[in-house]
Formats: C-alpha cells, sequence, structure tokens
C-alpha cells in the first residue's frame, strides 16, 4: 500500500518548533494560489497569517513567478566575493532608494536570522575597529530575533533557547514601552546606557511579532533610540516582520522621527516566496571597515549570498508594491480592520486588541493566563481549522496578518469565526 504524504514525512523529516514525539500529523498541503492552501485531500484552508508572515501578494503571484522565471534564464548564481550582478545591485539600490536617507549600504544573507545576525557582527566590529571596548546589548523583553546564536542571544531568554544560554553574549532587558510604564522603561534604560558598555540597541520597530503582535507606541521607541544615540549605542531596526507595509507603511521606521542606524529585512522581502535577508548600514558604519587591513573587514557570508533569483523576486515585489493597486488594497484592509476593531473592541471576552496597519491582533481573556501556553491557542487553532482557516494563535493572542491580495468576503470570513470563537469562549 502507498504511503501517505504525512506517513513519508514522519519516516524522514524533523520540524522547527516541533516536539516530534507528540505533534499531531502535519497538513499534507499539495498546492497554494493566492489566500488559499489546497491540502491532499482537496480540503482548502484561507492562510490567514500569511504563511509564518511572509507571503504578502498571494501564493504563486504570477508576476512574481514570471521574473522568477526570467532570471533563471539568465544567471542562476554565482559566488558573490569578488563579483556582481545586475540584480544584486538592483536590489541594493532600490532598497536603499526606499529607505530614509541615511541609510546608506546592503550587505545580502539568507533569512531574518542571519540579516540580524549580520546587523550585530557589525556592531560589534564597529566598535572593535575603532578601538573602543563596548560589550553588551541592549533589547526589549519579549523580543525575537531569530534562532542563530547573536539572536538568540538578543532575543527574550527562556523555554525556547534555555539549553544555549550559557553560551549567549551579555544582555541587558527593559519592558515594552507602554501609557503606564514608559517612564520607568526610560529610567532603566538610560542607567544601562549611561554605563556607556552598551554596543548597541535591537528592537522590532512598533510591533514585537512571537511575543504576541504586542504593539507599542513611536513616541516612546522614537525616545529610546534618541536616549541609545545620547550615550553612543547603534542601533538596529529588525523589520524582518515589519516591513513592506505590515504596519501600514513601508517600514514601521517610516512613523519614527529618530534614525536607527541598522535596518534589518527578510520573510516579506520576496514577497514572501524566497528566502534573502538584508541588513542595511549607514555610510558611518559602512566606513569604519575600510583600511588596507583585511582583517578590519566584514568576514562574513553564505554561499548563497545575493543569490540572482532572489534578488529576482525582491525586485518584482518591490514592483508589485508600487503599484496603485497594491496600495489601496493596504488602504483597505487598514479600514476593514478599523471596523472591525470598532465593533469587538467591548466584547467580554476580548481582554486587549490593537491594530497597527494590516495586522490586527486580539489578546482574549484567558483566567489561568498561561502566556504561550495558553489552554485558548488549541480551542483557536481547532476552531480555525473548522472553518477552513489557518489562523496559529501565539498563546491567547489570536491576529490576524494575511496576504494583501485577500478579498473583502475572505476577510469577512475570518472576522466571522472570530466572532464565533468570542461567543464559544464566553459559554
Ligand atoms: C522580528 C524577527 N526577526 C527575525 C526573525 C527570524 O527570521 P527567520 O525565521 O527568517 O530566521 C523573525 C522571525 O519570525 C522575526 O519575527
Amino acid at each position: 500500500m502507498n504511503k501517505s504524504l504525512a506517513q513519508r514525512d514522519k519516516e524522514f523529516v524533523w520540524h522547527p518548533f516541533t516536539q516530534m514525539k507528540t505533534a499531531p500529523e502535519p497538513l499534507e498541503i499539495v498546492k497554494a494560489k493566492d489566500a488559499w492552501l489546497i491540502l491532499e485531500n482537496g480540503r482548502k484552508l484561507l492562510d490567514a497569517n500569511s504563511s509564518w508572515w511572509t507571503v504578502l501578494h498571494g501564493h504563486c503571484n504570477s508576476y512574481i513567478g514570471k521574473k522568477i522565471a526570467e532570471q533563471y534564464q539568465e544567471i542562476d548564481h554565482v559566488i558573490f566575493a569578488g563579483a556582481t550582478h545586475p540584480k544584486a545591485v538592483e536590489t541594493a539600490e532600490r532598497i536603499v532608494g526606499a529607505l530614509p536617507n541615511h541609510f546608506s549600504k546592503v550587505f545580502f544573507s539568507d533569512n531574518g536570522s542571519t540579516a540580524v545576525e549580520v546587523g550585530i557582527k557589525m556592531i560589534y566590529q564597529y566598535w572593535h575597529n575603532k578601538g573602543i571596548s563596548k560589550k553588551r546589548f541592549l533589547a526589549l523583553e519579549g523580543a525575537y530575533h531569530g534562532d542563530t546564536f547573536g539572536a538568540m542571544s538578543v532575543s527574550q531568554r527562556g523555554y525556547f533557547n534555555a539549553p544555549f544560554e550559557h553560551l549567549f553574549f551579555e544582555v541587558d532587558y527593559i519592558p515594552v514601552p507602554t501609557d503606564e510604564n514608559y517612564k520607568e522603561v526610560l529610567a532603566k534604560a538610560e542607567y544601562i546606557l549611561k554605563t556607556g558598555e552598551v554596543a548597541g540597541f535591537i528592537f522590532e520597530p512598533l510591533v514585537q511579532g512571537a511575543a504576541g503582535m504586542r504593539i507599542y507606541k513611536a513616541e516612546y521607541l522614537d525616545q529610546l533610540i534618541a536616549l541609545a544615540k545620547k550615550y553612543n549605542a547603534l542601533t538596529i531596526a529588525d523589520e524582518v516582520m515589519t516591513g513592506f507595509y505590515r504596519t501600514g507603511t513601508l517600514f514601521a521606521i517610516n512613523q519614527l522621527e529618530q534614525e536607527p542606524d541598522i535596518i534589518t529585512m527578510s520573510k516579506g522581502i520576496t514577497g514572501g516566496v524566497l528566502p534573502i535577508g538584508l541588513t542595511v548600514a549607514t555610510q558611518e558604519i559602512y566606513d569604519a571597515f575600510l583600511d588596507d587591513a583585511t582583517t578590519k573587514a566584514l568576514l562574513h557570508g553564505h554561499s548563497f549570498t545575493g543569490n540572482p533569483i532572489s534578488c529576482a523576486a525582491v525586485c518584482a515585489n518591490l514592483d508589485l508594491l508600487e503599484s496603485e493597486e497594491t496600495n489601496q488594497k493596504i488602504e483597505t484592509i487598514v479600514g476593514w480592520h478599523k471596523a472591525y476593531f470598532n465593533k469587538i473592541e467591548n466584547h467580554p471576552m476580548v481582554d486587549k486588541i490593537r491594530q497597527a496597519g494590516t495586522i490586527l491582533s486580539i489578546n482574549l481573556k484567558d483566567e489561568a493566563d498561561n502566556g504561550y501556553f495558553s489552554n485558548i491557542r488549541e480551542i483557536a487553532l481547532n476552531h480555525f481549522w473548522d472553518k477552513n482557516i489557518l489562523l496559529r494563535p501565539l498563546g491567547n493572542v489570536v491576529f490576524i496578518n494575511a496576504p494583501y491580495c485577500i478579498s473583502e468576503g475572505e476577510m469577512n470570513s475570518i472576522y466571522k469565526a472570530i466572532d464565533e470563537l468570542l461567543e464559544k469562549l464566553s459559554k
């Protein structure tokens, strides 16, 4: 008898973030189109979280597919040390052109974690090259910056990375600023930064993704960046999740007054189709690596650095994002979310509801308050599954960050499923 896809998977595959002993069978997804995932048994699922927050224009977008195919006819892959190619240069030109003026140079890597890793290495080496000793980092509580060692070091410590904690470098954490605590947070940040030992401050601007789409105010982040600048710490805006209009503007930093020194991007940068990570730095950082000695260079790279096909996907994504149609659609989604926000904000099962652009996040009331391991997660996941929606809550936080191609009817079906979940939980 032929084995099913899930059976063959179980025999040979080790999945990410998964306890393989207890995990249920994986979804057998054989096709994806627009906002939909199609299972082997023919069932269709609405991809409400854009497949790990990556897919911007819907699955198998024909324009991006065409550009990828065209690039494959030109150059598939090429070494990126001592060589260059048109799509990498176009990517760098267009990304720098889309960013505030002080950004200047683009370093290529493969994913969000490596983009962050590169940013951290740039900062440590910046100080090293200048002969200044600064060994600590400042980060926000609840942060998630990826799973490589540097990225783990600056992320929230806990059950996800406990086996490695003894290997991490020194990081000081401050709470995410809110209307209630911001004075204490700023005072704590200043106390730490004043030591002069902080090399860099890293943050997810405006929305902490993995912490449960925790949304916070630009004005408080501005004050934290200003403090970092005052005490000579460089700053990294990790836009791996927030980039490309997720927060309503092209980048979340477009809503800031202050200028971070480094920005990282990945996920939606190719429309969510191919892996690539970018770390963009100021001219001042770049200049600190220029020297006759090779040892002062950033001696970092990956086999697939600057992959031409991934770069072609970046450029195709930028084409789509520049179109009037996409911009209108993003505005429309922001409007739908606003209206739904107003409709449910006073529901007794809604603990908190927040919106940043196209992201809507709802903290459901959980008396047991089990955070990431909230029982509500399981109930909600199964509820959405029954409604043919793939919506993976983070603990008791249900959130929507759907592909921009989603139709009004499809979005309404997600809202309706949330309404029904709220009713179910009220009983
Ligand atoms: C803000 C942020 N930074 C970095 C990462 C890591 O990206 P990747 O999963 O591509 O390594 C993520 C992933 O969720 C993220 O949300």
